[in-house]
């Protein structure tokens, strides 16, 4: 009998959301997702030390290069266990510097050209603030493609298609955690669940107005929440949950796909009426503010960790 998973990759593009080469290697995922959090993970694992001190080698005594090597080396890792994409974040200290983003982004690009990866197989991620959104549309513009990350209203999304963005990871969990938390609760029923219902409208909107750019559900705590977006373009999903739906064979339906879902009326924001719109949602505008701060404090804690290990190296 087929397991949820297999039954899941039937309807939506199965993606890795990890920093752990050997989950990778194992989940066969179409493609994978990384950020700040999940590579200090791995960068503190002993089996990934190996990469490490080859970032170490390589950038020397220059700790933000020997970081971006890091994201590099684990990206091309990542790439030999993916047919797809990896996708890499850019700095969350320059989420609000759209011209700070672009180069840094560039960056990238030509860290992993020098790696022999071309940059069909690298989706930068990038905060989904006006600045990482107008930073994306010029990077688009260039071939290099996009993964909007922390994306939490419906704002963002609008702004993210007109932008012609690849691709966007609308948060479930994190959404569903400031509801709980707002509420007191330890859970909120699938169906009244707020992180679903905000990827199943925005679903429902690219798809009604002809939108290419493709959404990707993200941040998942509970694999109800995944199989209630069984059908959305991709999900990207970490380790743990992969395995509790490998392991399940109780049967489920596909839930959304591009006929169905309300009908929304097609918006266009200009940055005052996307700031306006954004900082309407109390839920969003303290999420996003949130994740920038955490996303930095974990790459400040990546680069203290190559620099501490650096110095014992020299
Ligand atoms: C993926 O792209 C996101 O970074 C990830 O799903 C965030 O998940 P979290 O809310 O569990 O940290």
């Amino acid at each position: 009998m087929a397991s949820q998973l297999d039954i899941l990759r039937q309807h939506s593009l199965v993606v890795a959301d990890t920093g752990d080469i050997e989950a990778v290697a194992k989940w066969k995922p179409q493609d994978a997702t990384t950020n700040p959090t999940l590579l200090l993970t791995s960068a503190q694992d002993p089996r990934f030390r190996p990469l490490v001190d080859a970032a170490i080698r390589e950038g020397r005594a220059d700790a933000a290069l020997v970081t971006e090597l890091l994201f590099v080396k684990f990206g091309k890792e990542i790439l030999k266990h993916v047919a797809g994409r990896v996708s890499t974040e850019v700095d969350a200290r320059l989420s609000f510097d759209e011209q700070g983003s672009i180069e840094k982004a560039r960056r990238f690009i030509s860290l992993y050209e020098k790696a022999d990866v071309g940059r069909e197989r690298v989706l930068i991620k990038l905060a989904s603030t006006w600045e990482g959104i107008r930073a994306a549309r010029a990077l688009e513009r260039e071939g290099i493609h996009c993964n909007m990350t922390l994306l939490f209203s419906f704002a963002q999304a609008v702004a993210c298609a007109e932008a012609g963005v690849t691709l966007i990871s609308p948060f479930v969990g994190r959404i569903y955690d400031w509801h709980r938390q707002q509420r007191g609760v330890s859970d909120i029923e699938i169906h009244e669940d707020p992180g679903v219902a905000s990827v199943t409208r925005i679903y429902a909107y690219y798809k009604q107005h002809g939108y290419q750019t493709q959404v990707m559900g993200a941040s998942f705590r509970k694999t109800a929440q995944i199989l209630a977006l069984a059908g959305c373009d991709l999900l990207t999903i970490a380790p743990d949950l992969l395995l509790k739906l490998d392991s399940s064979l109780e049967p489920f339906e596909k839930k959304i796909s591009p006929e169905k879902g309300p009908s929304i009326k097609k918006l266009s924001l200009d940055e005052k009426a996307f700031r306006w719109m954004h900082n309407d949602d109390a839920m969003a505008t303290d999420k996003l503010a949130e994740g920038i701060r955490k996303f930095d404090a974990d790459a400040r804690k990546l680069e203290a960790l190559v620099s501490s290990l650096a110095s014992r190296a020299a």
